[in-house]
């Protein structure tokens, strides 16, 4: 049975299943932030990492079956239950979220498309320019990004023992520091503009 599971196993896992590019960069981006938390919690930050960055493999080739396939995939793979299980209960599928990676896997995932709309909107599309409060102007208006479901990540926070404003600070500077693999380093608005 394996009980880690490494960056390259989770690039080969994204490989194998054909992944689009813009489901790629979602995953660094929760790849970014797992490592964060790992870091700040003192647990495994390559373990973590590789989590977030493999989380959402199965989700391009099978939609339907998404997390269960991923699940299943990794199961057959010999991967220990607390990694099959961590990447099962990121979504609601009524696996318990057991563990601290399990907890922030599901605390980090949607807030990073959160994120990305904030990004977006700003003309530079740059995120090392969003602030906190900008976050907050978005957070409140809900019919900005009107799919993300600001209470379960309230919840999904809390559940981490961390404070929303702080989970948000935590994710946001993960991100801005891959802001070029993520394509949200400014070079987006560079494209438009030319
Ligand atoms: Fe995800």
């Amino acid at each position: 049975m394996k009980d880690t599971i490494t960056r390259d196993e989770a690039w080969a896992l994204i490989e194998e299943h054909g992944c689009s590019a813009n489901h790629v960069k979602h995953m660094l981006a929760v790849e970014a932030a797992m490592r964060a938390y790992a870091r700040r919690l003192g647990e495994d930050e390559d373990l973590w990492g590789a989590i977030g960055l493999a989380h959402d493999f199965d989700y391009d080739r099978y939609p339907d079956e998404h997390p269960y396939s991923g699940g299943r995939i990794l199961a057959e793979k010999g991967y220990s239950q607390e990694i099959v299980n961590a990447v099962l209960s990121h979504g609601e599928t009524g696996v318990a979220r057991a563990t601290p990676m399990a907890k922030a896997l599901h605390a980090v995932d949607e807030l990073t498309g959160l994120l990305v709309a904030v990004t977006l909107v700003r003309p530079s599309k740059d995120i090392r320019e969003v602030k906190i409060k900008s976050v907050r102007k978005k957070w409140n208006d809900k019919a900005f990004a009107a799919k993300v479901d600001r209470e379960e990540i309230e919840r999904a926070a809390a559940d981490l023992g961390v404070e929303l404003w702080e989970h948000v600070a935590i994710v946001l500077a993960a991100m801005q520091g891959i802001a070029s693999d993520i394509g949200l380093d400014g070079s987006l608005a560079a494209q438009q503009a030319s």
